[in-house]
């Protein structure tokens, strides 16, 4: 035996201590964007079968989950609408009496200090479900970004502390950049959406946020599961129009992008830990099939280590309270 020779891998791992001194992946709560569906009325707390833990709620249950998100030391939400109405033009995306306005309305004055991030989308506002203006059942690319904009300049002056555009329109950061700025708004960050797939994992989504579109399916405007290298295009222009932070979608199924995005721009990179992906493991952690709380975790810390540094997750709440734990 003594001529063999061989590396001792195991040596850094023999103690709790030693393997924390050489982690090279960290999760913490401040890395966390917890997702809210805001829905208009009162007295609604609508459990979403397909997502255990994750509610419709009027501004008054959404009151009570913002104590709870910043007692937990999470720093940020991402608020998706369901307005009271829905129409052709999804008005209400846009409307200062908008849901996601007032709610933000609320969380500022309540949370000054919470970074409140607006979905700029029209999919849950338009009677037909789809993220922009529908005609002979094409959706049109310019005439979108005008309802955008609109969407993200009533969204700033709410008092948005960032824009989150996820429509994938061709455009839709130059155009909400430039409405951003012509109207007081140029110190407001975009967190756009740059790669977003078209994916079965936002299943449950639609059924939280009500914007299944009602004809046909958004792979015209989002990107094909199969592409690595129009990523790098969607990111590209993306920073060229003028984003803050690029987010990848799915986050799982994706990690590969998520490198790639990390390792040819310099923008803090966002993963969206997306509802197909938390029903999963929610399904079978409620079999008792796995371990909840490694799982998560582990998720988690893969998104970071595949160059995330910020997380969007409807595990935000239960990891922040896991993180604290250990
Ligand atoms: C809509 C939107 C979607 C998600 C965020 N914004 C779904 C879609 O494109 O249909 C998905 C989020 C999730 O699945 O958790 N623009
Ligand atoms: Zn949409």
């Amino acid at each position: 035996m003594d001529t063999l020779q061989f590396r001792r891998n195991r040596r850094l791992r023999t103690s709790t201590t030693l393997r924390s001194m050489v982690r090279e992946t960290v999760l913490r709560k401040e890395d966390f964007i917890y997702p809210i569906f805001v829905i208009d009325g009162e007295d609604i707390n609508n459990p979403i079968a397909s997502m255990p833990g994750v509610f419709q709620k009027s501004l008054d249950h959404f009151t009570i989950e913002l104590d709870e998100v910043v007692s937990l030391g999470i720093p940020s939400i991402i608020l998706f609408g369901l307005p009271a109405t829905k129409d052709e033009l999804g008005s209400e995306a846009y409307s200062d009496q908008g849901i996601v306005q007032k709610a933000t309305r609320l969380a500022k004055e309540r949370y000054p200090e919470l970074v409140v991030i607006a979905d700029t989308c029209l999919c849950q506002y338009t009677d037909h479900g789809h993220c922009g203006v529908l005609e002979d059942g094409n959706v049109l690319n310019d005439p979108s970004l005008e309802l955008l904009t609109r969407t993200a300049v009533s969204q700033a002056k709410a008092g948005a502390d960032i824009i989150a555009p996820s429509n994938m329109m061709d455009g839709f950061v130059a155009a909400i950049r430039q409405g951003l700025d012509a109207t007081g708004f140029e110190h407001i960050p975009i967190m756009s959406y740059a790669v977003k797939y078209a994916s079965a994992y936002y299943g449950p989504f639609r059924d939280a946020a009500e914007s299944t579109p009602q004809s046909g399916d958004r792979k015209t405007y989002q990107m094909d599961p199969a592409n690595r290298i129009e990523a790098m295009r969607e990111a590209e222009s993306d920073v060229a129009e003028g984003a803050d932070f690029l987010i990848v979608k799915p986050a799982l199924s994706y990690l590969d992008i998520m490198r790639d995005v990390k390792d040819n721009f310099t923008l803090p990179v966002v993963a969206y830990n997306v509802s197909g992906e938390y029903a999963m493991v929610k399904a079978a952690a409620q079999n008792g099939w796995i371990d909840e709380k490694a799982i998560v975790l582990e998720t988690l810390t893969s998104m970071k280590r595949a160059g995330a540094d910020l997380v969007m997750t409807y595990h935000a709440k239960d990891a922040a309270r896991w993180l604290e734990e250990k």
